[in-house]
């Protein structure tokens, strides 16, 4: 099998070519701007890389998307600091890009694994949300955060329609808070305040020795999912035995593993401060409230909570996430102490 990632470099598409590469026979095509996080797959005879963007590169994924047999676009922007910050550039590149190669999919009659997100259900208030059943709740317009949600269930749905006009053969999966290494770089730069996603932020904070900073209180709670249980799922996606994933959304999270932001917050820093590479710190982050819009600015609006139910991909997949809160944390924040200087007092 033939596989095309876009955005192979990214969280997600990195830690699924280098699983590919090591569990199957399968070829991996990738492009991206750039290739700091795939170390575990240059030089494989498998892995074919090209790096550039995917708004310029047209020809390339057009004869890309017609070589291969299934087709993974994972460029996106996933961080609310830029939804809130820059709605038109999350448009341009979440939505309009990513539908040039919906469309490719179409006219090559090839079969499409489309990330959708956990953000699509917003401020939905059942229990467990449902991939079929449960309604999607935006905020109104003036709060920005709501166009990244907005622009991929937009796109779910012309999926969706192209699915049941033109006979695309494809799959949605929603990834929820999925967490691990190379999530997203540390960074001491007060520019990208914000800008990458929680669990990196704060450990961002514990290496800098600053305040960890809980927006409005931080008892919002969230799924947190661990990358390797996330990549299994994918495969067995992708596999797709007997073409029974056609046509299917699938939740991707750990429903086990909730916690509120401000749990998360202590653990961490907890975790931090046992690390033997931090035990002769002489300083440790206080963790501080601070109101969303001071941090992320007016536009910003939260979720309160989101807990997918994961019995679909129990059901259909056989998948059941198996990495508990702790153990994810762990090996995340061990990932960023052995691939960064060590913190100094
Ligand atoms: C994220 C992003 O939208 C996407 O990465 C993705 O589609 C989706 O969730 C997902 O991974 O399922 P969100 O969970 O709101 O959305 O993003 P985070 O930046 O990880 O923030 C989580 C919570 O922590 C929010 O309530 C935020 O206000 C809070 N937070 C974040 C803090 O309290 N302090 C910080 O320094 C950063």
């Amino acid at each position: 099998m033939k596989i095309l990632i876009l955005g192979v470099n990214g969280f997600i598409g990195n830690a699924l070519a280098a699983r590919i590469l090591r569990d199957t026979d399968w070829e991996v095509f990738g492009m991206d701007i750039r290739e700091d996080k795939l170390d575990l797959c240059q030089g494989n005879t498998r892995f074919h890389f090209v790096e550039g963007d995917i708004s310029i590169n047209r020809e390339w994924i057009e004869y890309h998307v017609k070589k291969c047999d299934v087709v993974m676009p994972l460029v996106a922007i996933a961080t609310p600091a830029t939804y809130v910050r820059e709605p038109l550039r999350v448009f341009n590149l979440d939505f309009e890009e990513n539908l040039n190669i919906v469309r490719l999919c179409v006219k090559y009659g090839k079969r499409l694994l489309f990330p959708s997100t956990s953000e699509v259900y917003g401020m939905c208030t059942d229990k467990e949300f449902n991939e079929d059943e449960s309604n999607l709740v935006l905020g109104p317009i003036r709060m920005q955060r709501w166009i990244y949600s907005a622009s991929k269930q937009l796109l779910d749905r012309v999926i969706w329609a192209y699915g049941f006009q033109k006979n695309l053969k494809f799959t949605l999966f929603r990834p929820f808070n999925w967490i691990g290494p190379k999530l997203d770089e540390l960074t001491s730069d007060p520019e990208k305040e914000g800008s990458s996603r929680v669990v990196t932020q704060f450990i961002s904070s514990l290496f800098l020795g600053e305040p960890i900073r809980l927006v409005d209180g931080g008892l919002q709670r969230r799924c947190f999912t661990y990358i390797d249980d996330g990549i299994d799922c994918l495969i067995k996606i992708i596999e797709n035995k007997d073409g029974r994933l056609n046509g299917e959304i699938f939740n991707i999270g750990n429903p086990n593993n909730e916690a509120t932001i401000k749990d998360l917050a202590y653990k961490l820093k907890a975790l931090f401060v046992e690390h033997s590479s931090a035990k002769n710190l002489n300083r440790s982050s206080e963790i501080i409230e601070v109101y969303s819009k001071e941090f992320y600015g007016e536009g910003y609006q939260d979720i309160n909570f989101r807990v997918p139910s994961v019995k679909k991909a129990k059901d259909l997949i056989g998948w059941e996430p198996k990495v508990d809160l702790d153990t994810a944390l762990k090996k995340t924040l061990a990932y960023y102490f052995d691939s960064n200087p060590k913190p100094e007092c």
